[in-house]
């Protein structure tokens, strides 16, 4: 009801003013009373992962809280986890607006950003200054003007300043709307970044004497022959996880529709399938032991379970959330 009405505003608006009207309103409510609009208890369904407890297994997917400035709110809705980010070492204000669009009929945003957030330093500061105490994630990218040879520059620089505070990290590769960021996907350019990425790793533990996992995000416009390749990087930098799938450039299951030509990631119902495919896929490549965080469409109780039956051990959400509110929390968590 409370959303509904709230979806009906914020659906009258620009999709990009109403994000930051609600983000603002949660930011500025979730220690007042106002909070009981949203908070909600949901089924405890406890599971470790990498290491990790968690209450539940479905989480919020990064690129809602970029800056960590809701997390109290978002905790308070039953998240089992929440992924905040991507953040940059420096401030960036992404691409020119508009960048975000909602395609309603297909449950869909095609969004275009470009890593638009208030830098790492900014981001931690709020991560101290929260009360929420669960599992929090924290995603890191590379600044749009430092180049893909001295990108993982930008990524240990973030994870020296998060790794105290995070709960994993998620090292971004795959966002469709920083020039050139895809590329660090594949061949010598991934090794390379994830092996400095785990040496990085490993003194932080030792500095902090605490175990970090870390974790990578694909995309979904891949080959199975890709996602091999993907597999056996991950597997031999050790790294603790991947989180597939973020948007795809594919608009196959759109055609037709408003702002379905906008440049872009799409996320939301038309990526459901494909990202299920590609977690398939990984499950087939890794094997059993590395840990899935499945995302993609996921916008009611079948959709979140065949994540899980195609070989995820968590799931987060962004998209069905957006076009269902808080109550898809509780309808997922209670129906595992
Ligand atoms: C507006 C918008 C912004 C996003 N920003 C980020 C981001 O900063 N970092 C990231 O890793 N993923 C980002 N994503 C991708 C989501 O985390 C998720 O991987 C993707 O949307 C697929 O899930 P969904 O269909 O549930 O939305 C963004 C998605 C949307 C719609």
């Amino acid at each position: 009801m409370f959303y509904s009405l709230a979806k009906k505003v914020m659906f009258s608006c620009d999709a990009e003013r109403s994000h930051n009207l609600a983000l603002g309103s949660l930011k500025r409510l979730a220690h007042t009373p106002a909070s009981l609009l949203w908070r909600q208890q949901v089924a405890a369904k406890p599971v470790t992962v990498a290491g990790i407890h968690f209450e539940n297994p479905l989480g919020l997917a990064a690129g809602l809280d970029k800056n960590a400035d809701c997390i109290d709110a978002f905790g308070q809705m039953g998240f089992g986890f929440i992924e905040v980010g991507t953040v940059t070492p420096l401030p960036q204000a992404g691409n020119d607006k508009p960048r975000i669009f909602r395609l309603p009929e297909a449950e869909a945003i095609i969004n275009r950003m470009g890593f638009n957030n208030k830098g790492v330093d900014y981001l931690v500061h709020n991560v101290k200054n929260a009360s929420y105490k669960g599992v929090l994630g924290i995603n890191i990218g590379k600044n749009k003007d430092t180049s893909n040879e001295r990108g993982k520059d930008d990524y240990v620089s973030c994870m020296r300043k998060v790794y105290p505070h995070a709960s994993y990290i998620t090292v971004n590769i795959s966002s469709p709307n920083t020039p050139g960021l895809r590329d660090l996907q594949f061949g010598d350019a991934l090794l390379d970044l994830l092996m400095t990425v785990k040496n990085e790793q490993l003194d932080l533990q030792a500095q902090y004497d605490k175990y970090v996992p870390v974790f990578v995000k694909i995309a979904p416009d891949m080959d199975q022959l890709a996602v091999n390749q993907v597999a056996e990087t991950l597997l031999k930098s050790k790294m603790d996880g991947a989180i597939a799938t973020n948007t795809t450039l594919d608009r196959s299951l759109v055609e037709g529709l408003a702002h379905a030509e906008e440049a872009g990631g799409l996320s939301g119902l038309p990526v459901q399938q494909k990202s299920t495919d590609i977690i398939r896929q990984l499950r087939q490549a890794v094997g059993t032991e590395l840990p899935i965080i499945g995302v993609g469409g996921i916008n009611d109780s079948a959709s979140a379970k065949a994540k899980l039956a195609a070989g995820a051990n968590l799931l987060q959400v962004y998209t069905g959330f957006i076009y269902r509110g808080p109550t898809l929390v509780k309808t997922i968590v209670d129906g595992l």
